[in-house]
């Protein structure tokens, strides 16, 4: 398994490029099976969940090609409407195949996600909705089996707290279900909007994009569509946050500001400030980094995605900070490797409080999922010494050439293969 080894203490400059959303892709790549046609994606970024998800569309029949940033997927053929154990135990984001193979083909074998080192992630919410539609659903063996011989009917979900997931879900249900279906507390993410916005080139009739109840006409067919991906404000964020923990004054370039505002808001009060241009913002990091406590919660809030990283910054102010996770109260496996390199974080009941020390030291850490490697990262740019991280595959899956990219601006950073 690779590893990075990072040579802390190199400052950044210049400028880092970010690349299309993996958790706008996703749920993309899953539209394209609702139209038979050909759809391209493109600024499509090259990650292992990315890869994951087209061998999964394979399985179902479409052509998928994917290179240079470009993934066309004809989905004319498909013929299968299974999504097999060890595709959906690899990428839980599988499930987003569900509401498509049964808007399409009355049913869907999907096997039952597991959960994932930052939580049990359950899928009950998806399963309600289109119970809700019409679906009849059975958990057999492991598989969720749903069917809808009559194909699904419209009808008024309204989720009991946001699910970026389910609301894709049921969405790209509703889009060929017969009649009107509401969705309230809908998610309010980018990467939903980007959804809306390319379900209706495909002909989808939506209602009530970027706001918490989506009302969906169903019609009769849809055709396939182009679309560019939207930037990656994870990835934005996480780069952002490498300026601020290296005290460098960097431009992070090709991403939308208005997705990152509650991320700036609180680096602001820890003494940053920003300047944007149209798709770019200058990061003026702070001298002396302020404790700043923050909460997650659903967009436009302080995403949980971004909490990781911004614990590694909370590492180095100059006093005491709180971080409260109500997503997934037990994503805080990467507080334990932040306190090898000599952080003072302790964690209780789903909030960690965070000890601002002097500075960190080097040494061997493990990744243990996709954005804690990411915090990893940010602690290894400034800690003292050589930082080893291992188990980068975790990285690989949401950040396309993370390396490159750092090394690019000045950081000493370098993959370790095996
Ligand atoms: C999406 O996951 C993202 N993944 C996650 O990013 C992100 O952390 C999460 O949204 C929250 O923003 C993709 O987009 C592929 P949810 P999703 O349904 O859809 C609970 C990353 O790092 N829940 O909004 O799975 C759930 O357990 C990944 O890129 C139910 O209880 O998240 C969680 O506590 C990690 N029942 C909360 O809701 C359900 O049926 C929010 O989950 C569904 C969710």
């Amino acid at each position: 398994m690779d590893s990075f080894i990072i040579e802390g203490g190199h400052p950044l400059k210049g400028e880092i490029k970010v690349s299309g959303a993996k958790n706008a892709v996703l749920p993309l790549m899953a539209a394209a099976l609702l139209a038979p046609g050909k759809s391209v994606l493109s600024n499509v970024p090259k990650l292992i969940d990315l890869k994951i998800m087209a061998h999964l569309l394979r399985v179902i029949g479409a052509r998928v090609d994917y290179e240079n940033e470009q993934m066309a997927i004809d989905a004319t053929t498909c013929t299968c409407y299974e999504a097999p154990y060890e595709l959906v135990s690899q990428m839980r984001a599988s499930i987003y195949v569900l509401g498509p193979l049964l808007g399409r083909f009355k049913k869907a074998i999907v096997s039952f996600p597991g959960g994932c080192a930052i939580g049990s992630r359950p899928v009950d919410l998806h399963l309600m909705g289109f119970e809700k539609m019409g679906a009849k659903i059975e958990i057999e063996h492991g598989d969720i089996i749903a069917e809808c011989k009559g194909g699904l009917k419209g009808a008024e979900i309204e989720f009991p707290f946001v699910s970026v997931g389910a609301t894709a879900n049921i969405l790209m249900g509703a889009v060929l279900a017969e009649g009107i279906t509401t969705i309230k507390n809908a998610a309010l993410e980018p990467e939903i909007s980007h959804l809306v916005d390319f379900l209706s080139l495909m002909g989808a009739k939506i209602e009530g994009k970027d706001t918490s109840t989506l009302t969906i006409e169903g019609v009769k067919e849809l055709k396939p569509a182009d679309i560019r991906v939207i930037a990656d404000r994870i990835e934005a964020g996480t780069f952002i946050i490498a300026a601020a923990i290296t005290k460098s004054p960097l431009k992070v370039v090709n991403c939308n500001p208005e997705h990152l505002k509650a991320l700036m808001i609180k680096l602001e009060q820890a003494g940053c400030h920003f300047r944007i241009e149209d798709n770019d913002i200058f990061v003026l990091p702070a001298e002396e980094i302020k404790p700043v406590d923050i909460v997650t919660e659903p967009f436009p809030s302080f995403p949980t995605d971004l909490q990781a990283q911004f614990m590694t910054y909370m590492a180095l102010a100059n006093g005491c900070s709180h971080i409260t996770e109500t997503i997934y109260p037990d994503r805080f496996l990467h507080a334990a490797e932040l306190n090898r390199l000599n952080a003072n974080i302790s964690v209780k009941n789903g909030t960690a409080t965070i000890n601002g020390v002097q500075c960190l030291s080097g040494a061997e850490v493990m990744a243990t999922d996709l954005r804690a490697s990411a915090a990893l990262v940010l602690a290894g740019l400034v800690a003292k010494g050589q930082t080893k991280i291992s188990r980068i595959y975790h990285i690989d899956r949401g950040y396309d050439k993370i390396e490159e990219k750092l090394s690019n601006v000045g950081a000493n950073i370098k993959r370790v293969l095996g």
